[in-house]
């Protein structure tokens, strides 16, 4: 338990983890919040939304069928519906909340810089800001003498990568690097490159006349021996490093990542480490890449790095890739790319301070504490239940595969997610598997929640069943 363990500030934070927890009409999960129209409920904002609100990756013909909650308040590792409802949020608001929502520290710094400025463009130009973020972040990150290219989100911090990789050989004048090589259920962002260099699992085939060609291989070891035995067409390779969060929490591990990265090392093939889930202290530490004893030469950071406040991404570059970008003014070196709102000085506050409350906080020890409770609490519950297949957890990243094929029930996954809002719990499904990624400040009651709650609901649908 960390010492300066973040509470939510209104005094109903200690829900119990039995079975009166479930929000089925009772009153104590309830807070008032004053400020909104008591006429206008829950399922009235359901409904306002779905007639105007278009969510990514949801089925909007079925958006209403699956408790979705919409925010109207945050504090700590919780978040209220305009209902007063209050919800466990067990999944980071996808995976980007590290130390809770509404934090008196962070709001302060992002009002602090809006009375100075709130943004300045980094294209041509600087911010104080920013720069003070990066020399911070250059003390921090696994990679040699790093320069930041910052964006906005997780898939155009990918595209920055992909396209410095790739002109890193026309800038050094060899021909013929035109490739990419990932991993096979890699999941690296919607935009065309990003979706190009991530399993077509995640779309299906509709966008495939779009996307460039991509080598994949079904595990790091095979990737690490293409790149020995063929390197002469490769402008790079990516990988999740420890985790592939998207495609249901799949692992990898150390040693494979220290193969490819010797392999890419040996052959001068640009290794690019997609940092974007694992990034700022969710695995154990700070980053992944450390864990794994890896130095990138281009990392992408993203999701976690405002601690859930902002968007902001950055790729990280070694000043052996970025060097090769510098010749006379306007000629072809340069990099013809730049986000407009990329390096956003709001955000680039708010990242400094994240960063300072991340080692007050002693979070890592929290996420390694808990990490242990979360993955013995899954493991029980998996014994004791058929019909689930398998437990992945690293860190704070949990995910619990379901035997959906067994059960003839493909949506199994998803019901139980559905479930779980009514245990005041957000879970989320990707395909046949459950996934749970707790704040990194979450308590030892809130783990054995979120545990108790994926046991129960998962009960109560295939009891129904
Ligand atoms: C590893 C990884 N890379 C890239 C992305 C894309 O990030 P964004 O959704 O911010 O574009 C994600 C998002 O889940 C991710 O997990």
């Amino acid at each position: 338990m960390v010492e300066n363990s973040l509470e939510p500030s209104d005094n109903q934070s200690s829900l119990a983890t039995s079975q009166t927890c479930a929000l089925s009409g009772s009153q104590q999960d309830r807070v008032e919040l004053q400020t909104l129209d008591p006429n206008i409920t829950h399922q009235d904002w359901i409904g306002r939304d779905a007639n105007v609100v278009w969510h990514g990756f949801t089925q909007m013909h079925h958006y209403k069928d699956n408790n979705p909650v919409i925010a109207s308040r945050g504090a700590g590792r919780y978040i209220f519906d305009v209902d007063g409802n209050k919800y466990l949020d067990a999944i980071s608001s996808l995976w980007v909340v590290t130390l809770g929502h509404a934090l008196s520290e962070l709001n302060k710094a992002l009002f602090d810089q809006a009375n100075r400025i709130s943004h300045a463009t980094m294209l041509g130009n600087g911010c104080d800001t920013t720069v003070r973020l990066a020399e911070l972040l250059s003390e921090l990150v696994p990679v040699n003498d790093p320069k930041f290219l910052f964006a906005s989100d997780g898939a155009s911090a990918v595209e920055q990568a992909l396209k410095i990789a790739f002109q890193y050989w026309k800038n050094i004048d060899i021909e013929g690097h035109d490739k990419f090589i990932a991993l096979k259920g890699a999941y690296h962002g919607d935009t065309v490159g990003a979706m190009s260099v991530s399993d077509s699992g995640f779309y299906g085939d509709t966008f495939n006349p779009l996307k460039f060609e991509t080598i994949f291989c079904e595990d790091l070891y095979e990737m690490a021996d293409y790149i020995r035995d063929c390197p002469d067409g490769l402008a790079g390779a990516i990988v999740e490093p420890l985790v592939q969060a998207a495609s249901g929490i799949q692992l990898n591990d150390s040693l494979g990542l220290l193969s490819l990265s010797s392999a890419c090392n040996q052959m001068s093939i640009p290794l690019i480490v997609d940092e974007i889930a694992t990034g700022f202290g969710r695995t154990g530490s700070l980053f992944a890449s450390q864990e794994a004893g890896i130095r990138p030469d281009i990392m992408c950071l993203g999701k976690a790095m405002t601690g859930g406040y902002l968007p902001m991404s950055a790729t990280v570059v070694s000043a052996r890739i970025a060097n090769s970008f510098l010749g006379p003014d306007l000629s072809k070196r340069t990099l013809f790319h730049g986000h407009t709102f990329g390096g956003n000085a709001l955000a680039a506050a708010v990242a400094i301070e994240h960063l300072k409350l991340f080692d007050s906080y002693n979070v890592l020890a929290n996420v390694k504490e808990r990490s242990i409770q979360l993955h013995d609490a899954l493991e029980t519950i998996a014994r004791q239940r058929p019909v689930v297949k398998e437990v992945r957890t690293k860190g704070l990243f949990a995910g619990i595969e379901l035997n959906c094929d067994e059960f003839g029930d493909p949506l199994l996954a998803r019901k139980v997610c559905a479930k779980s809002i009514e245990y005041g719990v957000i879970l989320r499904s990707i395909g046949s598997t459950v996934t749970t990624v707790p704040i990194l400040t979450s308590s030892q009651d809130e783990i054995d929640r979120i545990a108790w709650t994926i046991g129960d609901a998962i009960d109560q649908i295939v009891n129904q069943g």
